[in-house]
């Protein structure tokens, strides 16, 4: 049973506005609650691309696709960062959306190493079947002092980052860290007197975007966007954490502007074009009623733009 609540479904039609006919490039299948939607909005006419790197996600798309009798849902096991390559096949697109991420399916799931509840391997990959990017495990086996801490405080926003890294590399001395529970174990210093937010939410989130080059991903999907879609096409991002965010919001910033050379220069020397329209001059965030039936979604943000 693959279970996802989607979030800010409703906020995501509105500012992608599928319309009959129309071909949408869905970046992050997951539990398709997304992309179901979006493939009734266009109707049979239009279709829907998705990409998920998950087989699980992909396969339990395709047997909801089969129950609804929704037959425009193209379901494509693919990293969104080849955007290009995809939009060079299917596009250009009149529409896309990214929903970032893991999806709670893959958070709960018993086999994987997403949660810090349990005793689990750590494997923090999105692709179940077959790793992408650096395996949990050897991150915490081979990254140096210096490298654990910059992956803890630019992904994790751990502001005990340098501390978290040393527990780390004080304990593999002694036993391997393998398990959920062997990382916590190496952690469990840290996390006296912290009341609020655990901080292994913040370590186990940046070791899993460091295992799945998140941040790489998003911007090369990025870079393809402005020729993935076509012109008046609107993208929709939602993001769950702010590094992810400055990135999208540091893309659009850039990509609204027609020149884009230092402050400094006199005259515009880069020859740059705008290619998005911001629509959401603030990221939208989600319901205080969303936040209390779906805590995920408290930490969401949503940025829209048109193409130009
Ligand atoms: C938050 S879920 C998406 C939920 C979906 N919008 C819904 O309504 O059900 C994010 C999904 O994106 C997938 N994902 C993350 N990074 C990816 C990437 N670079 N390429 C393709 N899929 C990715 C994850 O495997 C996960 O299934």
């Amino acid at each position: 049973m693959y279970s996802h609540i989607s979030v800010m479904l409703p906020e995501v039609l509105e500012y992608l506005k599928p319309k009959t006919g129309e071909r949408i490039f869905d970046g992050t299948l997951g539990g398709a609650g997304y992309s179901l939607a979006i493939a009734k909005a266009v109707g049979p006419t239009g279709e829907v691309f998705a990409t998920d790197l998950d087989l699980l996600a992909i396969n339990n798309a395709k047997k909801r696709a089969k129950e609804e009798g929704i037959k425009n849902l193209n379901v494509i096991n693919d990293n969104f960062g080849n955007l290009a390559e995809i939009a060079s096949e299917f596009g250009p697109f009149d529409g896309a959306v990214f929903d970032l991420g893991l999806s709670s399916a893959q958070l709960d799931d018993e086999e994987r190493g997403f949660s810090f509840q349990g005793d689990r391997p750590l494997s923090m990959s999105f692709n179940a079947d077959n790793a992408e990017g650096e395996e949990t495990e050897n991150i915490l086996r081979y990254y140096n002092l210096l490298k654990l801490t910059e992956i803890f405080r630019v992904y994790g926003d751990e502001p005990k980052a340098y501390y978290a890294a040393k527990l780390i590399v004080e304990y593999r001395k002694q036993k391997p860290i393998k398990t959920t529970g062997d990382l916590l174990e190496a952690l469990a210093p840290i996390m006296k007197g912290y009341h609020r937010t655990n901080p292994a939410t913040r370590i186990f989130q940046a070791l899993r975007i460091e295992t799945n080059k998140e941040y790489k991903n998003l911007e090369n999907a990025l870079a393809a966007l402005p020729n993935a879609l076509k012109p008046g096409a609107r993208v929709v991002f939602v993001s769950f954490h702010s590094g992810e965010d400055r990135i999208i919001k540091n893309f659009f910033r850039q990509e609204s502007q027609d020149c884009i050379c230092p402050s400094r220069a006199l005259l515009c020397s880069c020859g740059h074009k705008a290619t998005l329209k911001i629509i959401t001059k603030k990221p939208l965030i989600p319901s205080n009623q969303e936040s209390a039936e779906n805590p995920r979604a408290r930490s969401s943000k949503l940025r829209a733009a048109i193409r130009i």
